[in-house]
C-alpha cells in the first residue's frame, strides 16, 4: 500500500526546514565542539522524556566549496562535512507508531509507519524517511525518538539533510540492517523530493553519508563516483551567515530546477549526447544559444561554467595553488550572482567584506542561495582578525550580528558508540 502513495508538493512546507522558531537551540550551536559531551546532554534528556535508555546517532551539517546548483544537472560538487551535527537519539516500542520529540522546536509528534500523513512541519523529513525506507524494501519497527540538531536551522548548512539522514541511521540502526550508504543517501534525497516536496539534489544527503576529517568531497552526481582529498592544513573553513533567509528561496529554488531542466531540454536537441546540462559545453551555448530564451540561456551558462570551475578547482587543490582556487570560488559568486540569481545584498556584502580582509583565499555565498551563510578559506593565523573585522562591519552596514562559525573538515554520519 505505501508503493502507490504519492506526496510530492503536498506538505505545507515548501522550505528546508525554514520554519524558524527562536527556542534557545536554534540561535546557536551548543556544545558542538564537545560531542562526548553533547551525546550525554542528549541520552539524558531522552530519559527524562522517555524514561528509558537509548542510542544515539548524529549526521553533520555541511558547507559546498564550489560547484552549487550543480547536482540536479548531473554536475560536479565539491561539499565539506562541518562541525555541527544533528543528533538523534532512539529506543524502540512495540507496534508500528514512532513517537518524535524535537528540542529545537519544542514539540512532539507522532506517526504510523504504515499510514504515512505529512504534518506539513520538521517531522515530515523523519516520516518521509521512514516511508522511502520501507519503500526501498526494509523493514522497520516502532520507536522512540529525540531529535537536537546544532546545525543553524534554515542557514543553507543543510540541517534537513542532517536531519534526515541521522534519523535514517537511527532507524535502521534499531533492526541491526546492514545498508549502502549510497542507498542511505539516496533514499534520504527521495524523501526530500517527494514528501516534502523540495526538489533537492543529491549533494547534502551524500556529503552527510560520506564526509570524512579533515577531508573535502568530490563528487560526480551522475556516477557518485567520489575522492577524498585533503584540506590544507594551514587553511580554516569560516562560516558567515547573514542571518537573512528570503521567503522566496523554496519557490525560486525549485523554478531553478525546472528552468535547467528545460535548457537541457532544448539543447538536447542540438546535438546527440545531451542528456542533462552536465552534458553541454560553452561552446553548444555560442552556436545553439538562440535556441534558449534569455533568462535560460543565462542559468545554462552558469551550470555549464561552474562544473568547469569544480574540475579546475580539484586540480588546482591538488597541485596546492590556494590562489587558483579562490579564484574559481570567486568566479561561482559572480556567475550565482549575475546568472543564476540567487545572491542578495547580504551575501554579496559578506563577500566583498571578506574579500578585503587579509588573509582570505577566498569567499563566496554556499548552498541553495537567497541569505544564509558564506564560505571563506582564510589562513590559519587570519582568523581571529577575519572575524573581528566581519562582525563589526557587517553589523555596522546592515544593523545585524552575524554568527561566524570556524568550523574543521568533520566526520560523516554514525552511530555514537558510547551507548547511554
Ligand atoms: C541546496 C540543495 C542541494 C543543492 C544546493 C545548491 O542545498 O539541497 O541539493 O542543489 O542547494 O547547490
Amino acid at each position: 500500500m505505501l508503493r502507490s502513495m504519492r506526496f510530492a508538493g503536498k506538505s505545507a512546507i515548501s522550505e528546508h526546514l525554514v520554519i524558524r522558531r527562536e527556542t534557545e537551540e536554534n540561535r546557536a550551536p551548543l556544545e558542538a565542539g564537545n560531542p562526548a559531551a553533547r551525546a550525554a546532554k542528549t541520552a539524558d534528556r531522552f530519559r527524562k522524556l522517555y524514561g528509558e535508555d537509548c542510542l544515539l546517532y548524529r549526521a553533520p551539517g555541511r558547507i559546498n566549496l564550489i560547484g552549487e546548483h550543480t547536482d540536479y544537472n548531473e554536475g560536479f560538487v565539491m561539499p565539506v562535512a562541518i562541525n555541527f551535527y544533528c543528533w538523534v537519539a532512539i529506543c524502540p516500542a512495540e507496534g508500528r507508531a514512532v513517537e518524535v520529540h524535537s528540542t529545537n522546536f519544542n514539540e512532539r509528534r507522532s506517526f504510523d509507519l504504515d499510514r504515512p500523513q505529512p504534518f506539513g512541519d520538521w517531522s515530515d523529513y523523519v516520516q518521509g524517511v521512514a516511508f522511502m525506507l520501507q519503500r526501498a524494501g526494509l523493514q522497520l519497527q516502532g520507536g522512540k525518538m529525540l531529535i537536537s540538531s546544532d546545525v543553524p536551522i534554515g542557514s543553507g548548512l543543510s540541517s534537513s539533510a542532517a536531519l534526515e539522514v541521522a534519523a535514517a541511521l537511527a532507524l535502521l540502526g534499531q533492526q541491526n540492517t546492514s545498508y549502502d550508504r549510497n542507498q542511505l543517501a539516496l533514499s534520504c534525497q527521495r524523501a526530500e523530493n517527494e514528501f516534502v516536496g523540495a526538489r533537492c539534489g543529491i549533494m547534502d544527503q551524500f556529503i552527510a553519508c560520506h564526509g570524512q576529517a579533515g577531508r573535502l568531497l568530490m563528487l560526480d552526481c551522475r556516477s557518485l563516483e567520489y575522492r577524498l582529498l585533503p584540506v590544507p592544513e594551514d587553511l580554516r573553513l569560516v562560516i558567515c551567515n547573514t542571518m537573512v533567509r528570503h521567503a522566496i528561496a523554496a519557490g525560486e529554488y525549485n523554478a531553478r530546477r525546472s528552468q535547467c531542466e528545460e535548457g537541457g531540454r532544448l539543447l538536447s536537441r542540438t546535438r546527440p549526447g545531451i542528456s542533462a546540462l552536465r552534458d553541454a559545453t560553452l561552446e553548444d551555448l555560442e552556436r545553439h544559444g538562440n535556441v534558449l530564451p534569455p533568462e535560460i540561456l543565462k542559468r545554462c551558462r552558469h551550470v555549464i561554467s561552474e562544473n568547469q570551475r569544480v574540475v579546475a578547482a580539484a586540480a588546482a587543490l591538488e597541485s596546492g595553488d590556494l590562489e587558483k582556487f579562490g579564484e574559481l570560488m570567486a568566479a561561482s559568486h559572480e556567475s550565482l550572482r549575475h546568472d543564476f540569481e540567487v545572491s542578495c545584498p547580504e551575501l554579496d556584502l559578506m563577500v566583498n567584506l571578506a574579500r578585503q580582509v587579509e588573509g582570505v583565499y577566498a569567499a563566496r555565498m554556499t548552498g541553495g542561495g537567497f541569505g544564509g551563510c558564506t564560505v571563506n578559506l582564510v589562513a590559519k593565523e587570519a582568523v581571529g582578525n577575519f572575524q573581528k573585522e566581519i562582525a563589526s562591519k557587517y553589523q555596522e552596514q546592515t544593523g545585524k550580528s552575524p554568527e561566524i562559525y570556524v568550523s574543521t573538515a568533520s566526520e560523516g554520519a554514525g552511530r555514537w558508540e558510547e551507548t547511554a
